[in-house]
């Protein structure tokens, strides 16, 4: 029996000293110390010898037990360092490697200026208005005191969904809609949107473009009311520098009219090519609203009056970024667009 035992506990020994794993060794502990085991199972035969013999061997399969147990117990928590070591090893984070660049996206140019000249009449107590870009002839024509017969009311220049209904050429019809909804209540409003044109593609032309439409209907305000408020949206959109000018012209919504031109940005009023020689460049349309628009939309133009003006979104920040081709704001090219970060 005791040769046995010695036995047990080489063979045990031997296999933990073989075993690579925690797994391996848990098994070892249960095949020779487990109640079923091979050691209990000696302890089990202890009966069988003589009254003498017996503490001697039972001190022998303690011994072996213990031993066994203390090998065993220090061969796991070797292979457990050894184990975490791998696993902290592979886990392990090169902290010197170069991050990778997010690819940040950046805002488009049309929405930068947009958003440019909305802070610029937020703080001039103006607040945003929006419509929808397909809207009634009534709206769009009719109530801004268009004549039947104006050549934008023809196919050729509106698109048209039915009789009535068509996509706006103008954001003015925001002026109608919000004059509606506010009367008697004065109105300081811009809306900036989509419009669309039947015009061909071109460097200055596009089918469907942006405007900016502003709105004022109040019981004092005189139309250098108007001059003072472009004049300053001038200056913070194009610098210090510019001034404005104001051209008569014709619009049937608005009674005076007026073209209003901006310093040159490119030779600040000296003269080039890109202003013709006059120092002036084009930027909007205005005037003093129609008495009849008043009167449609429910303002008395005895004691209301009202002033409008509208730019061309597109061509603005096309000359505020020189960029000589409108259609590169709609072919959304990254390497154009990036350019705007
Ligand atoms: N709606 C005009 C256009 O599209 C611009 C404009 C707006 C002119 C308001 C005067 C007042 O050309």
């Amino acid at each position: 029996m005791i040769e046995n035992i010695d036995k047990i506990k080489a063979t045990a020994i031997e296999l933990i000293s073989k075993a690579l794993s925690t797994k391996e060794l848990e098994e070892i502990r249960v095949n020779f110390l487990g109640k079923k085991g091979e050691l209990t199972s000696v302890l089990k035969t202890l009966g069988s010898l003589s009254v003498e013999d017996r503490p001697k061997a039972g001190a022998l399969v303690n011994e072996a037990k213990n031993s066994i147990e203390q090998i065993l117990d220090e061969t796991i928590s070797n292979i457990k360092n050894k184990e975490l070591n791998t696993l902290f090893l592979n886990e392990k984070i090169d902290i010197t490697l170069p991050g990778r660049r997010g690819n940040k996206g950046s805002k488009h140019p049309l929405r930068k200026v947009l958003e440019e000249i909305e802070e610029i009449f937020l703080g001039l107590g103006f607040s945003i208005e929006e419509g929808p870009e397909i809207d009634t002839d009534f709206n769009t024509f009719k109530a801004l005191n268009f004549q039947d017969d104006h050549p934008a009311r023809d196919s050729q220049d509106t698109l048209y969904v039915n009789k009535d209904i068509l996509f706006r050429t103008h954001t003015s019809p925001v002026q109608i809609r919000t004059m509606n909804k506010m009367h008697p209540e004065p109105v300081r409003i811009i809306c900036p949107g989509r419009v669309y044109r039947r015009d061909a593609i071109d460097p200055t032309h596009s089918p469907q473009f942006h405007q900016v439409e502003g709105l004022i209907v109040d019981k004092d305000v005189q139309f250098s009311d108007l001059i003072g408020t472009l004049e300053i949206f001038a200056k913070k959109l194009f610098g210090e520098t510019k001034k404005i000018r104001v051209r008569p012209s014709f619009f049937p919504f608005t009674e005076p009219s007026a073209e209003v031109d901006v310093t040159c940005i490119f030779c600040d009023g000296k003269g080039c090519g890109f202003c013709k020689h006059t120092g002036w460049l084009e930027v909007l349309g205005a005037g003093a609203v129609h008495p009849n628009v008043l009167r449609m939309s429910g303002y008395d133009p005895e004691i209301y009056t009202g002033f409008a003006f509208g730019m061309g979104l597109d061509r603005i920040t096309a000359l505020k970024y020189r960029v000589n081709d409108i259609r590169y704001f709609f072919e959304n090219d990254i390497r154009f667009l990036k350019q705007f970060n």
